[in-house]
């Protein structure tokens, strides 16, 4: 007997009620994808060459969601039911074994509790285990209708319910674990004799029924794991949940979370402990934060890294960028593409910074753009301070060499280097390059004019 677990994924559906241009399962809920986390749990008990995904509307752009997991794919081209789209994974699917079939539309789902369902059928020698959670509103799933003895006898959609079945609060989650060889036997048999003309899967249990096949119930406990979503109403409810998963995770592990619902963080960040957390902050992708941080509220922080004792204050926006230990950020700063702080540099107020890097110690305290610039260590850049990067042409780099006083308001014209301990005057227009330890100042001479005011003023009128 062939124990192993297969493990089958549909998401061919284009998800009519989600009113989108965007297949159902391309939509994101705590960070990822629903297709995402579903063929994220299914990984965790079958390796990638035994899980294969129904894909149909988007195909291409679900594959691409999946990146570089060496799962399979079959394409489901036309959408006729849950039914049919297992029935075109005849040849790719496993024949032999548990065979558990998931919906992409199924986020929450543990591995744990895919275990457990996979035990339950193997226990009770049933042809498939269905997992099933009573819900106070039940609406739109379909409904469990038991037999005497406990078992499984139908799913009824909601379309097709009887007002009597329509009472019955215990619902299909759509997660079932088949013994694959009596559910391709069977599959067949499923009729799309309903008013949308579909194969619905969930009548396989009648056919298993009439066999004299056992399909065996697990009830769990948590209805809030089996929460499937159609409507971007049910998409927010279950990005929610996510989002609460992840924090407690988080303040479990040391995290300090000021007000943890107003919070959103991906579930593919990582946090170190003691960081602090102020309310509304984002912090999101592919974003590693080290110990003893500080992320300020209303902050952005988005596939970044940020060393420990590094502080983002408030309102302050981290694009794909690096922040070295101890550097701080804002408030109101924006650093993008690739920029960096070295260690306890500074970017204040108003600093935006585009591939550009502050060297260790360096500070851009208020108002600068520092585009395409490589700023040493120990650098002063003035208020105001700007790189002239772009020529309406080309991106041009500037230079600024360790220890180097750049004055306030200073325009760094690119391409130009400033030497390494010079210093450019407040105000000036810098197009040359400046050597080492100089003084650079570019800006007309001031000229004083003793006494003009008092002669203008009583000058005659015109
Ligand atoms: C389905 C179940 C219902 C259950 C609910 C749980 C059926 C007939 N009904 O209803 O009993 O309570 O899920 O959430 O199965 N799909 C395809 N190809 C198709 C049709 C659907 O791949 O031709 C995929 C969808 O992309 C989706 C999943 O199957 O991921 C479920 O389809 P959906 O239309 O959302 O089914 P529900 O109406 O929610
Ligand atoms: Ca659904």
């Amino acid at each position: 007997m062939d124990t192993s677990v297969s493990i089958l994924i549909l998401a061919a559906g284009l998800g009519t009620r989600m009113k989108s241009r965007k297949a159902k399962v391309l939509h994101s809920a705590g960070g990822l994808t629903l297709i995402e986390h579903v063929t994220g749990t299914a990984l965790k008990l079958a390796p990638a060459e035994r899980i294969t995904i129904v894909v149909g509307r988007q195909a291409e752009q679900v594959r691409a969601a999946l990146g570089d997991h060496r799962v399979r794919f079959v394409e489901q081209t036309e959408q006729r039911g849950t039914g049919h789209a297992v029935q075109v994974c005849r040849n790719a699917a496993a024949s032999e074994g548990s065979l558990l079939v998931l919906y992409g539309d199924v986020p929450l789902l543990s591995a744990g509790t895919l275990e457990r369902l996979v035990e339950v059928r193997r226990q009770n020698g049933a042809a498939a285990s269905v997992l099933t959670a009573t819900l106070a509103d039940p609406h739109g799933y379909g409904r469990i209708v038991r037999d005497a003895g406990g078992n499984v006898r139908a799913i009824v959609e909601q379309k097709a319910a009887t007002p009597e079945q329509l009472m019955i609060r215990e619902i299909n989650s759509g997660i079932y674990c088949f013994d694959a060889a009596l559910m391709w036997e069977r599959i067949g048999d499923i009729r799309p004799d309903n008013p949308a003309r579909e194969y619905y899967l969930t009548d396989i249990v009648e056919v298993f029924h009439r066999g004299g096949l056992l399909v065996a119930p697990l009830l769990h406990d948590d209805p809030r794991e089996l929460l499937g979503i159609n409507t971007k109403v049910e998409l927010a409810a279950v990005d929610r949940i996510f989002r609460e998963r992840t924090v407690e995770r988080l303040m479990l592990a040391g995290v300090t979370i000021q007000k943890p619902e107003t919070v959103t963080i991906d579930a593919t960040v990582s946090i170190g402990a003691d960081t602090v957390i102020e309310p509304f902050a984002r912090i999101l992708g592919a974003t590693t934060i080290g110990e003893e941080c500080r992320i300020g509220a209303c902050s952005i922080v988005r596939n970044s890294e940020v060393g420990d004792r590094a502080v983002v204050h408030p309102f302050t926006i981290v694009d794909d960028s690096e922040l070295a230990p101890e550097s701080q950020a804002g408030p109101y700063a924006r650093l993008r593409m690739g920029s960096s702080l070295g260690p306890r540099a500074r970017a204040g107020n108003f600093v935006e910074m585009k591939k550009a890097r502050l060297g260790a110690g360096s500070k851009s305290l208020h108002l600068a753009y520092l585009g395409d610039a490589v700023v040493g260590d120990e650098v002063n850049v003035g208020a105001g301070a700007i790189t002239c990067n772009y020529d309406g042409q080309h991106k041009h780099e500037t230079r600024v060499g360790d220890g180097a006083f750049i004055g306030s308001n200073a325009t760094l014209v690119a391409p130009v280097e400033v030497g390494r301990g010079s210093y450019i005057g407040a105000g000036s227009v810098v197009t040359e390059n400046v050597p080492e330890d100089a003084l650079a100042v570019a800006r007309a001479r001031q000229e004083n004019k003793p006494g003009w005011a008092g002669r203008r003023r009583v000058a005659p009128k015109p």
